[in-house]
């Protein structure tokens, strides 16, 4: 089995692809650290981001042990992989290694989980469910800010969303595959739920796939 969780930054995406890789027993790539790595990688070295060449040699060589650095949650992470992310060449190298994990999980057989952005669409269009999660932009930076300093509201706020808004655009407006969701992907719009209820309206959707 194979599941595909695409959708905008801070939807409740990777919350909810953990948990499923957890529940089927699947492996997880998060697509997103892997532009986050090679923009931190970048960033480090003190590449420019608009640098193709040592962006692609970065995706090439990137150590998927490098995941988990605790830095790749930094806002400056985000950023720097939201604007890398636009290059056509880097992504045909990440789509390289991405759906490289998802053919050994298979082979393996344990089949995998990945978030991203174009993981129905682009990545493993083939995937045997794909979801696509969303909520209105203002809840998913009362999330983030929540998540990232521990208050709802304030200027914190105001400019995570801002943040969100400049990343949406930058997303779902780029000529290499913007943000869409497919067409056979079901729609879990998150605004009015909680993580759980999240949860249990996905594992319905992968519960009628795996009987249909
Ligand atoms: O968690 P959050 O949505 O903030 O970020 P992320 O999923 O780690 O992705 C960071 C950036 O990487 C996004 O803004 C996208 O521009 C890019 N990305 C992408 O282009 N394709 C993917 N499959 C995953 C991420």
């Amino acid at each position: 089995m194979i599941i595909a969780v695409d959708g905008p930054a801070a939807s409740g995406k990777g919350t909810l692809a953990r948990r499923l890789a957890a529940q089927y027993g699947l492996a997880y790539l998060d697509t997103g650290r892997t532009y986050r790595a090679v923009a931190l990688a970048m960033q480090r070295a003190g590449t420019g981001l608009d640098d193709v060449a040592a962006a692609v040699e970065a995706a090439g060589t990137l150590d998927f042990a490098m995941l988990d650095d605790p830095e790749m949650t930094s806002t400056h992470a985000g950023e720097g992989a939201s604007r890398i992310a636009v290059m056509p060449a880097l992504r045909a190298a990440l789509v390289e290694r991405q759906r490289a994990f998802a053919q050994r999980a298979a082979r393996e057989g344990t089949g995998a989980v990945l978030d991203g952005r174009d993981v129905g669409t682009v990545i493993l269009p083939d995937a045997t469910v794909k979801l696509f999660v969303t909520a209105d932009v203002a809840e998913r930076a009362r999330r983030r800010a929540l998540e990232l300093h521990g208050v709802a509201e304030g200027p914190l706020f105001d400019e995570l969303l801002e943040t969100l808004r400049r990343r949406d655009a930058r997303d779902t407006g780029r000529a290499a595959s913007p943000l869409k969701q497919a067409d056979d992907a079901y729609v879990l719009d998150t605004t009015r739920m909680d993580a759980e209820a999240a949860f249990s309206a996905a594992i319905r959707v992968v519960e009628r796939a795996l009987v249909a």
